[in-house]
């Protein structure tokens, strides 16, 4: 038997940075993300496909330090033994897109089911915090707790729920391919937030209103304050160092293209952005962006969080 999983990426809609600090953030699951395949295999093995590497779960280096980190901790506390998990992503790495709460969330449930073990979603969180730690040391959990619960994410500290929405919104992803350091990025804004905390101040106030009013008419069915607030957004993070040539120059295309708001998700310092259509549609705005930038792609927001399922080996 073969033990499959499957967790969601993520893209942060308002808040990042301004997170890790206490305040409120959007983030909702994207309908791409990691798939995992958990097998019998005496080795204890974690495979990437994408990465093209191969790592012991007991003695682990390099990029699936993390996610062995936490299969180490599922597998220590419960005596588990004989197992290889397969990771699969269908978004890029190291793009701001949560493909590494996406893995170590996948791997830990695949790894789970496989082994008959009930995890709730609370001891996956957990778990997948293990691993979140390592890849950069002070993360707010969003995008783990997006890779479990799926939706459209409000949280703000240990203030974390999921939003019931309606409907479904399309979202535009595209990605500059520069990959970049979280934990370098998070500290830029670290030091930004000493060498000027009244400017600080000023910006992480202004953002929190705008997501809490945003939360507030999402729950209403009015997505209409979403594209100036994440226009705010995109200007408070280049003030504050994390944009980038490429990331500005992508963001004034979709503008450009008939995108209503954009900014970049995630860390920033390369990545993606994610872009969000005026009231005319997404088709238009989408196609003439798109034929400049074919690797960009559509997402509809918000996905389901993390599935586990089963086939015959
Ligand atoms: O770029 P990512 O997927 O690592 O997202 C980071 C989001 C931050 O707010 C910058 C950090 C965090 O832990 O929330």
């Amino acid at each position: 038997m073969i033990s499959h999983a499957r967790a969601p990426g993520k893209i942060i809609l308002l808040g990042e940075h301004f997170v890790v600090h206490g305040n409120p953030a959007l983030a909702a699951a994207l309908d791409r993300g990691v798939e995992a395949e958990a097998s019998a295999d005496s080795e204890d093995l974690i495979v990437s496909k994408d990465l093209g590497l191969e790592c012991p779960i007991w003695s682990p280096s390099g990029q699936l330090e993390p996610v062995a980190a936490a299969l180490q901790k599922l597998m220590r506390d419960r005596s588990l033994r004989g197992v290889k998990v397969s990771l699969k992503s269908s978004i890029p790495v190291s793009a701001g897109l949560g493909s590494s709460a996406a893995s170590s969330v996948a791997a830990l449930a695949a790894v789970a089911n496989y082994f008959g073990v009930t995890v709730s979603h609370d001891t996956l969180y957990n778990l997948g915090m293990v691993s979140e730690r390592l890849v950069h040391g002070n993360p707010s959990g969003v995008d783990v707790y997006v890779a479990v619960q799926g939706g459209m994410v409000y949280f703000k500290g240990r203030d974390r729920r999921v939003l019931s929405l309606g409907q479904r919104y399309p979202v535009m992803v595209a990605c500059t391919g520069v990959e970049r350091n979280t934990g370098e990025l998070v500290s830029r804004v670290g030091a930004f937030k000493d060498r000027s905390p009244s400017l600080y101040r000023t910006l992480a106030k202004a953002s929190e209103k705008l997501v809490e009013d945003c939360r507030k008419a999402l729950l209403k069915g009015n997505a209409g304050v979403i594209p100036a607030s994440m226009n705010f957004h995109q200007q408070a993070l280049k003030t504050m160092g994390v944009s980038s040539p490429q990331l500005d120059g992508l963001v004034r295309e979709a503008r450009l293209a008939g995108f209503a708001g954009a900014k970049l998700t995630g860390a920033g310092g390369g990545g993606c952005i994610v872009a969000w259509p005026d009231t005319t549609g997404f088709e238009a705005a989408f196609s003439r962006f798109h034929s400049k930038h074919p690797n960009s792609f559509t997402s509809y927001i918000p996905s389901e969080g993390v599935t586990t399922w089963q086939t015959p080996s």
